[in-house]
């Protein structure tokens, strides 16, 4: 879900409505704000569906075809929904109020006593309007506001908290007091951030829904509330303490975080690898040195030689990219390296423990089972890092070592660039753990880094060519209409069969499989019929010739076979019915090429279905529930 609030002398209805619009890839089934204004008259509108629906209530409210009284206030708290509890309506939809509408609340996150704490509220007489968990929140903020906290509310704000269980960031209003917001966190429910402007104070979940205004900061910590006015905002942790929070300045460019002029955000974030890769590579090669610089990575040469493995944490996308960087690590670096779900590992009973490195690969910096198995494993003594995309995000603070992605912010729910950078940056830590285990030659190193530095050209090279020609929208008229797909990949690009059949279903819901090559004989092999085309990655490596016999066994059963292959590969341009081509490049990069073609053919697939490529249904940028 996504959160939008603003204290200022501007009309805030339109500045929440234009953060939750940046923010609509965090949730969009419903949506909702509230406005107060300073005599205390305040306005709250809902609509179940996309944000349209809601920016058409709140413009028709006034205007003789809504409501009567316009939108008109200067503080707010806006929100747009993905359903935990309750199905998508306008009565579930955010924000929620209490009995005499004092207090308005909107939550991201999940309130895990729910069922528990309705019992007792409804026993005490408070009566429930919707199915969410949300709304325990509010009246427990009434509840404790006229027991026990004699008409504090940031007591009460805190009480109510006291009592949750699970994860939530929340933002409350009180008509009582119109110039101010309550803020705050608690646990693993995606970010809550403080934007300082100049006498005006925004409040989001996300970056981008706030970064046209102010660029200055403060991210709130697990258990930390703010109360911000239009001066700024005061800390405190749920003890009531103050504590100082520093902004942290973001330099993030604004044209990135728009869709200019492409159609979607995920095609101008499929065409922007280029230039990702550069920013990702920005810092990190030393050529006068022959080494690569991963400072943040806080990892000193002593603890690298004392390292015995290597657990690696992710969820989807990133997950994929973890079983590229087993590969690098344990060819470069010669470390064991454990891929898991990050779901799986947390309730896994998973042995680690100190001389280990948990890695997590997390493009939001905020997916709460991502998060929770950081958790787990400082916990049980692993040092802890992140390969992460959000500065200031969760994940970025928790770990013991870092390594910013550098994709800039990636808003497409089904993640392409994020994919590309954190393969890039698995490859550099691995060089980076390879060399400091004394198991790479200067020489070899070098050849590394130069290989690395033509990356982002040949990416261009691929994109450029795609862009200027007509191929890929030529191909998805082709395929569009299949049911089912088989993806194979072998060695290095076993992980990219499984991503590109990940890209197709998500965004073009066709059911795609991402197999190891070896395994087809071992039972997808009997689904091959001319209905279920078969995609397989093949860049000369060292097993393409085993690539090349499984084409043949496709194409024995009559099966259709689409290739990644290298550009002019004449055993392919043959054997397959139709190649999409990768310039050739190191082994180790050739995945990462690889990808591009899967992108941009599941891109077109769903344009041509006429998926809302931005918004597959029922999928979120960030899950922070479990
Ligand atoms: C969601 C998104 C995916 C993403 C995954 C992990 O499922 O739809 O695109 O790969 O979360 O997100 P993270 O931010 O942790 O990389």
């Amino acid at each position: 879900c996504g959160i939008v609030g603003y204290v200022g002398a501007r009309e805030a209805a339109p500045i929440i409505l234009q953060g939750l619009q940046r923010l609509e890839y965090r949730g969009y089934d419903s949506a909702g704000l509230a406005v107060l204004a300073q005599d205390g008259t305040l306005h709250v509108r809902r609509a179940a569906g996309k944000l349209s629906q809601l920016m058409a209530l709140v413009a028709a409210s006034g205007n003789g075809s809504g409501t009567p009284e316009p939108v008109r206030g200067t503080l707010g708290i806006g929100h747009t929904r993905w359903a935990t509890h309750g199905p998508p309506s306008e009565r579930n939809a955010h924000p929620h109020c209490s009995v005499d509408r004092q207090f308005v609340l909107v939550q991201n996150g999940i309130v895990e006593n729910f069922l528990e704490l309705r019992r007792r509220l409804q026993a005490e007489g408070y009566p429930f309007h919707s199915d969410t968990d949300t709304e325990v929140i509010v009246h427990l903020i009434h509840y404790h506001f006229h027991n026990g906290c004699r008409g504090d509310w940031e007591w009460a704000v805190r009480c109510a908290l006291g009592e949750l269980q699970g994860p939530s960031a929340i933002v409350v209003l009180n008509r009582a007091q119109p110039d101010r917001l309550i803020a705050a966190r608690l646990g693993n429910a995606g970010g809550v951030v403080i934007g300082l402007g100049q006498e005006e104070t925004y409040v989001a979940s996300d970056i981008p829904a706030i970064l046209h205004h102010t660029r200055h900061m403060v991210f709130l910590d697990n258990r930390q509330m703010a109360v911000v006015t239009r001066d700024g905002a005061h800390y405190t942790d749920l003890a009531g303490r103050p504590v100082a929070r520093q902004a942290i300045h973001i330099d993030w460019d604004l044209a990135t975080a728009e869709k200019g002029t492409y159609v979607h955000y995920m095609q101008k974030e499929i065409y922007e690898q280029g230039r990702s890769l550069t920013d990702t590579l920005r810092g990190r090669l030393d050529f006068e040195h022959g080494r690569v610089v991963l400072d943040s990575l806080n990892l000193s040469a002593a603890q690298v030689q004392a390292l015995e493995r290597v657990t690696i944490v992710a969820c989807g996308t990133s997950y994929y990219a973890g079983l590229l960087g087993k590969h690098y690590i344990e060819r470069l670096a010669r470390l064991p390296v454990e891929v898991d779900y990050a779901s799986e590992f947390r309730y896994r009973e998973p042995v680690i423990g100190p001389g280990h490195l948990a890695l997590a690969i997390t493009q939001s910096g905020e997916t709460v089972d991502t998060l929770a198995a950081l958790e787990e494993a400082q916990a049980q003594g692993a040092f802890t890092a992140a390969i992460v995309n959000v500065v200031g995000s969760q994940a970025a603070r928790l770990c013991d070592g870092v390594i910013y992605m550098q994709a800039g912010p990636e808003i497409g729910v089904a993640s392409t660039k994020a994919f590309t950078a954190s393969a890039v940056d698995l490859l550099l830590l691995a060089i980076y753990l390879g060399q400091a285990r004394g198991l790479l030659s200067a020489s070899a190193v070098m050849t590394l880094l130069e290989e690395l530095s033509r990356l982002p050209g040949l990416a261009g090279e691929l994109l450029e060519a795609a862009w200027q020609g007509s191929y890929y929208r030529e191909l998805a008229g082709r395929f569009a209409h299949y049911q089912h797909f088989l993806y194979l990949g072998r060695g290095l690009n076993y992980p990219i069969a499984r991503e590109g059949a990940l890209k197709l279903k998500e965004i073009s819901y066709i059911h795609a499989e991402g197999y190891p090559a070896g395994e087809m004989k071992h039972g997808p092999i009997a689904l091959i019929d001319h209905q279920m085309p078969t995609m397989v990655i093949a860049p000369r490596d060292r097993v393409y010739d085993k690539m090349i016999s499984q084409v043949e066994q496709v194409k024995a059963r009559g099966g259709t076979v689409l290739a990644v292959a290298e550009a002019g590969d004449p055993i392919l341009a043959e054997k397959a019915d139709f190649l999409l081509p990768v310039p050739p490049s190191h082994e180790l990069l050739a995945p990462i090429l690889a990808v591009l073609p899967l992108q941009l053919f599941a891109y077109e697939v769903a344009v041509h279905r006429g998926v809302d490529v931005d918004k597959p249904r029922n999928l979120a940028k960030s899950v922070t529930v479990e």
